[in-house]
């Protein structure tokens, strides 16, 4: 019986990492169909990353004011992604793509030679219990993985209206050997569809070493 159970979690475990290697190799395959010309089309080889994009707002406005950089919107609900996609294409840009994707599993994506220029993380879920605080975005693991994909003084940007989590990213900016904490204003002003529903916010910006 127990024996069983161990195969059964084991085949388990084994679908899980086969689905996770499917996604990524999909995000990567549009990559290589989509992304990367249109990078090479601008003469870039880096781009503007914002997580957890929802209905696409903050990001299509940025976009729209800097037609010659690319920007990647990414966000685990199809829904969100869709609605996004719809503010895309009524403003008409093309250096601008919504991929439905979990922000680690996006980073294992990005072809070699490409990087992520800044990181833009508004209003994450903030996970308020403590037995919930591994499910949090910002994590030393996360830190680290993102800075391989980054481009040295790359910036990371945060903004919550959750103090506890504020606090929190704050701690691990400052415990976490490639990036420092930096004093810099909000690069582009305009509200996210979140941030209209916050009378108060906390912003703090790291700079990669
Ligand atoms: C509270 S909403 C904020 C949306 C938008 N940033 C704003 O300010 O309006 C947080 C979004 O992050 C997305 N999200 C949460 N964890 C994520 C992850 N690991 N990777 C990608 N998206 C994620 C959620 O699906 C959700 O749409």
């Amino acid at each position: 019986m127990e024996e069983s159970l161990k195969n059964f979690e084991s085949l388990g475990l084994q679908n899980y990492k086969i689905e996770k290697a499917d996604r990524i190799n999909r995000v990567g395959d549009y990559f290589q169909s989509a992304i990367v010309p249109k990078l090479k089309s601008l003469n870039q080889k880096f781009f503007y990353l914002e997580i957890g994009s929802g209905h696409g707002h903050w990001l299509t406005s940025f976009a729209s004011i800097k037609p010659n950089l690319l920007f990647i919107g990414i966000d685990l609900i199809s829904k969100r992604v869709r609605k996004a996609e719809s503010k895309k294409s009524s403003s008409n840009l093309s250096n601008l793509f919504f991929i439905k994707a979990e922000a680690s599993e996006f980073i294992d994506s990005i072809p070699n030679g490409i990087h992520i220029l800044s990181t833009f993380i508004m209003f994450p879920d903030p996970w308020p219990k403590k037995r919930h605080f591994k499910n949090r975005l910002i994590q030393n693991h996360f830190l680290t993985k993102l800075a391989k994909s980054s481009t040295i003084n790359s910036r990371l940007y945060f903004r919550t209206d959750h103090k506890d989590y504020f606090d929190w990213t704050v701690k691990h900016f400052h415990s976490h050997s490639s990036w420092e904490i930096y004093e810099d204003a909000w690069p582009h002003d305009s509200g996210s569809y979140f941030q209209g529903k916050f009378e108060k916010n906390f912003t703090c910006c790291a700079k990669l070493l």
